[in-house]
């Protein structure tokens, strides 16, 4: 089919069918590592990785023969009946999490991960309250867009008793008109106010991802996790450390990115690059808390033998070709090389973001730091057409977010850096 075949059909049996960063839509055919290629044959460097998903490129050899093998021998039975793919998988990431996290709930999405690590941690605590954070993003059910901090994503004004959002540790736009680190770190400190005015006094959770990445990568100061979860533990509550994007080496240095802060959660949630495009969700909390389920609970496609031989073949990937050193370094090489466009294009109003997840924010200048639109809906016509692949995100819609797969070179980063700058030259023509 070509473009305007798929497009009118995708708007008369899909929906929402309007979600798309172009004024076009634009279908692919095709993938093969850092590259996709649209139905009219055209190349295009992917530095969004299919929202995240695609850790280690597109159609890896090594995880498309571990797919395959696996349709080939066994495709579903549920989790009724234990497999090996799960187990060793569940047993790889105990290894791999940080603190006494061990034991895995295997689930399809990010949402159905948070869903579980929401129901956990209130059987654990016995409490019901739970704190969020302004600006993040947790998913697409009732609860999960209630636990969202941003309007756009909280459809229909959706509402699920319990949930308070904090102030966002978001130091370009600070909520508090404060500055880093003379601030006092007063977003994390305001949570024990928010825990004491506007809750029962016992709290079950704090919700949080290291880098909130639909809120536009932003990356909360050095102290903030430390703060904020002492806090939370004083009220009752356990620490849920949303890694559905920053999981397995993303960030660089670290396979997760809350090691970047030292803190170690009770549960932790994952899915997105886990697989390296198949859909897996995990929860994973320490032993205590695991067991405190009281009931059944059961996914019934949740740690598929397909999808965990997938996720499993991806980490072998991540530890052969990419691991988070390999992402530190590439991560670093990208960012010094936005640091530069920074320091040319005062549209540019921050750079932020850690390992291969970055972004930068468009403004119309640095003094107002008014969102621009109109350059960025003109930035993405100009990379689309210079053949880059960006994503985009922040609750105004001006934050750029770069996150190729991880198996990005230096030079694949050079590439999207030189198309960068030609765009941002047209745009500001
Ligand atoms: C941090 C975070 N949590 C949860 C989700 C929801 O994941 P899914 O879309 O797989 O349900 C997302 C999706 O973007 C996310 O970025």
């Amino acid at each position: 089919m070509n473009t305007q075949e798929i497009l009118e059909k995708q708007q008369k049996y899909l929906w929402p069918s309007h979600l798309t960063y172009y004024k076009e839509p634009l279908p692919f055919a095709r993938g093969e590592g850092m590259h996709l290629y649209d139905v009219e044959g055209n190349k295009y460097l992917d530095c969004f990785g299919g929202i995240l998903t695609i850790s280690v490129g597109h159609c890896h050899p090594k995880v498309t023969a571990a797919l395959t093998r696996q349709i080939e021998t066994l495709v579903h039975t549920s989790t009724l009946y234990p497999h090996e793919n799960p187990v060793l998988l569940a047993e790889k990431l105990a290894e791999l999490t940080p603190g006494k996290l061990q034991k895995s709930f295997f689930l399809n999405s990010g949402t159905e991960a948070n869903e579980a690590a929401i129901m956990l941690a209130k059987q654990a605590t016995g409490s019901q309250e739970v704190i969020a954070l302004r600006h993040g993003y947790s998913g697409r059910s009732a609860l999960t867009m209630t636990l969202c901090g941003q309007s756009g994503w909280r459809i229909g004004g959706t509402h699920v008793a319990g949930i308070k959002h904090a102030i966002a540790p978001y130091c370009y736009r600070c909520a508090f008109k404060l500055k880093y680190p003379d601030c006092g770190m007063a977003c994390a400190k305001d949570i024990e106010e928010l825990i004491r005015t506007t809750t029962s006094g016992r709290v079950a959770a704090f919700l949080a991802e290291p880098i909130l990445g639909v809120g536009g990568y932003i990356v909360p100061p050095p102290e903030y996790y430390e703060i904020a979860v002492e806090i939370v533990r004083k009220y009752g509550g356990v620490f849920i450390c949303d890694e559905v994007q920053t999981a397995l080496g993303r960030t660089g240095k670290y396979w997760f990115g809350i090691e970047h802060w030292g803190v170690e959660p009770e549960i932790m949630t994952m899915a997105k690059g886990i697989a390296n495009g198949s859909p897996l969700g995990v929860t994973i909390a320490t032993p205590e808390i695991a067991d405190s389920l009281q009931g059944l609970t059961i996914s019934t496609f949740g740690g598929n033998p397909v999808s965990c031989a997938a996720a499993l073949a991806t980490l072998e990937v991540i530890q052969e070709e990419s691991p988070p050193e390999h992402v530190h370094e590439v991560g670093d090489h990208l960012r010094q090389g936005l640091e530069e466009l920074y320091k040319k294009y005062p549209i540019i109003g921050d750079v932020r973001g850690k390992g291969l997840m970055q972004a930068v924010e468009i403004v119309r200048d640095r003094d107002s730091k008014e969102p621009a639109l109109d350059a960025v809906a003109a930035l993405f016509e100009a990379t689309r057409k210079m053949g880059l692949i960006l994503g985009k995100g922040g609750l105004y819609g001006n934050a750029l977010r770069i996150a190729p797969p991880l198996i990005a070179t230096k030079d694949d980063m050079d590439q999207a850096l030189e198309i960068f700058d030609y765009a941002l030259a047209e745009v500001l023509d």
